[in-house]
């Protein structure tokens, strides 16, 4: 007879907090686990608006952001505070999530001790080394660390098998992603007064359509995102739609989306939304244009036109259902799909139909189902 499994999950940027805390909200209370959370504070304000809305508790905060920080100080600072902790609390897992410098980290810091990773929505691949940066290669070296994997899809299954890793430890479970915002929607359907943030914008483009734009990927930072503020500026010329855009706090992201749309009529910059005012946005709007790997899936499970501002993407399969479509960083490119969307009603209503590959919202569901079948024979490889 065994205890209960020990997991300690480790997490740090928004966007795991949102694929993670469908699975936190399962593992608390159910007898087979005793649930302790790390959070790494990669993010601050973005991750406790997060940890804020989902009721989520940590028991260990690191607190290690710091403004415009570069990935190797970011490694550095996470090894030592994810290491102390696993020291502390030697869980029989390590849960993380996706493709962070947090996820990574504590991943390695797992294998350090010889501790069992478990990784929530592995497999995604570009192919492409630098496409996303870092992320593309955080990825695949939690892969090889990992000893179970929930891949979101097929294709990510396929992709792991490829890599030669064991068919018995990959599981296909869908996206928490989908379980994340199908509990946010089902709240704001069910409270009108939450997320209000959002009330005075949605109020004053009630007459327009709404695009929601956003924008941060590092691989971008270049010359990738004056292109994407200089198309939004061309698209809110229509006096038909209106842009809302909450700016990613990333220092680099700001001047450049500023320079571009500061002082338009039909474009508000607004700072980073909450997960609530964010998802009542989603749902008030037309289409989204973005280089987010969450708000892909997202759109996708509310039937919301996303054009993926990026040469490449992780994510093929809302290409491949026509959720989504892949537009590059090129003005004119964005420009024109958009203008497409915009005025060709079926171009837009094949993509709004088109059927969610990302999961049936019971991603969760599963993920602590296996997790439970955890043996301590397979707890330690
Ligand atoms: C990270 C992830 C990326 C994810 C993104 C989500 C890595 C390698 N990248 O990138 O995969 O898509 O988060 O947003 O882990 N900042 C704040 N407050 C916050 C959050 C960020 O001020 O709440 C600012 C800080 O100046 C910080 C900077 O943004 O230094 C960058 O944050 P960081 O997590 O290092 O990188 P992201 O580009 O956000
Ligand atoms: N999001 C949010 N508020 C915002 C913008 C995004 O809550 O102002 C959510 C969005 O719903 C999605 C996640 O943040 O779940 C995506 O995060 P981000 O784009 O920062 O990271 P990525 O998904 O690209 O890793």
């Amino acid at each position: 007879m065994t205890g209960p499994l020990k997991i300690l999950t480790v997490f740090g940027t928004r966007p795991e907090a949102i694929k993670l805390f469908p699975v936190l909200h399962r593992l608390t209370g159910d007898a087979r686990f005793t649930s302790r959370i790390c959070v790494t504070g990669q993010h601050r304000e973005m991750l406790d608006q997060v940890l804020d809305v989902a009721r989520i508790e940590p028991d260990y905060d690191l607190d290690v952001m710091q403004p415009g920080q570069t990935p190797d100080e970011l490694t550095a600072r996470l090894l030592t505070g994810i290491g102390g902790v696993l020291d502390m609390e030697k869980p029989d897992v390590v849960l993380v999530q996706g493709d962070t410098t947090s996820a990574l980290v504590a991943a390695l810091a797992a294998y350090y001790r010889q501790i069992a990773v478990a990784h929530a929505e592995a497999g995604l691949r570009s192919g492409e080394k630098y496409r996303p940066w870092p992320e593309e290669i955080n990825r695949k070296a939690i892969t090889a660390i990992a000893s179970l994997h929930f891949a979101p899809t097929q294709t990510a299954a396929i992709s792991l098998e490829a890599e030669s890793v064991d068919p018995a430890s990959i599981h296909v479970t869908g996206n928490t992603a989908v379980d994340a915002v199908r509990w946010m929607a089902a709240k704001l359907d069910a409270d009108s007064t939450l997320g209000a943030e959002v009330t005075e914008v949605l109020e004053r483009f009630a007459e327009k359509r709404i695009i929601v734009l956003t924008a941060h990927r590092r691989e971008s930072f270049e010359e990738g995102l004056g292109n994407i503020a200089r198309a939004a500026a061309t698209i809110a010329v229509r006096e038909d739609v209106a842009i809302v855009c909450p700016v990613h706090p990333n220092p680099a992201v700001r001047p450049a989306l500023e320079n571009a749309l500061n002082d338009r009529e039909n474009v508000a910059l607004v700072p980073p939304l909450g997960y609530a005012p964010f998802v009542r946005l989603l749902k008030a709007s037309a289409l989204l244009l973005t280089d987010s790997g969450g708000i892909q899936e997202e759109a996708a499970a509310l039937g919301k036109p996303v054009l993926v501002m990026r040469d490449a993407t992780e994510r093929p399969e809302g290409i491949v259902a026509g959720t989504a479509r892949l537009v590059g960083t090129q003005e004119i490119r964005i420009v024109s799909e958009t203008e497409r969307l915009l005025d060709d009603p079926q171009a837009y209503a094949a993509m709004a139909n088109a059927k969610n590959p990302f999961g049936d919202g019971k991603a969760a569901q599963q993920i602590c189902e296996l997790l439970a079948r955890m043996t301590p024979a397979n707890r330690q490889t």
